[in-house]
C-alpha cells in the first residue's frame, strides 16, 4: 500500500517518523485483511457438501470479525496522522483473492494459509510497534494474532481427518 504521507501534527511520544513508518506497516495489515475478508466470503458463498455447515458459519464469523478490524486499522492511521488512500478498495488496496474452487478442502487450505501469513505479518508488526513504544498498535496487533491463530485452528480441524 502506498500509503504514508503524514498529514497532520501530533503533540504525542512518538516521532514523525515512527507514526509514517507504524502506520505504513498497519496499512499492510489493512489491505491483506481485506483479501482475507473477500476469499472468506468467496468460501461462505461456494460451500458445499457435508462440511457445509461449520464452514459456511465459520467463514461468516470470520467475515464479520475481519470487518471490524478493517475500522480499528484504518482509524489507527488516521489516529497515527496518516491518510487512508480513498481509492481503497480499487487501487491502492488491489483487493484480490483468487481461490482454487476444485474442491473444498483445497479452499479451505488456501484460507489457512492466507490466515498463516496474516499472523506472521502481525506479529513482525507487533514487535516493530513495541520497538518504537507504540502499546497502542501492538495491542491491535495483539488482536489480529489471536483472531488468525484461533482461524487457522478452527479451520484445520473441520477439514482434518
Ligand atoms: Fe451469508
Amino acid at each position: 500500500m502506498a500509503v504514508t504521507k503524514l498529514v497532520e501534527p501530533r503533540n504525542v511520544d512518538l516521532s514523525p517518523q515512527d507514526r509514517r513508518d507504524i502506520a505504513q506497516r498497519v496499512g499492510t495489515i489493512l489491505e491483506s485483511s481485506y483479501q482475507l475478508l473477500l476469499a472468506s466470503q468467496l468460501v461462505h458463498w461456494n460451500v458445499k457438501g457435508e462440511l457445509f455447515l461449520p464452514i459456511h458459519q465459520l467463514t461468516e464469523q470470520h467475515y464479520q470479525a475481519l470487518f471490524e478490524t478493517l475500522d480499528i486499522l484504518a482509524e489507527r492511521m488516521r489516529a497515527l496522522g496518516t491518510e487512508v488512500p480513498t481509492d481503497g478498495a480499487t487501487k491502492s488496496f488491489s483487493v484480490e483473492a483468487k481461490l482454487d474452487g476444485s474442491s473444498m478442502v483445497k479452499m479451505v487450505e488456501q484460507l489457512i494459509a492466507m490466515h498463516e501469513d496474516a499472523a506472521k505479518s502481525a506479529r513482525e508488526v507487533a514487535g516493530f510497534a513495541d520497538d518504537h513504544d507504540d502499546p497502542v498498535t501492538n495491542d491491535m496487533m495483539m488482536d489480529c494474532l489471536k483472531f488468525h491463530e484461533k482461524a487457522i485452528w478452527m479451520l484445520r480441524a473441520i477439514v482434518s481427518k
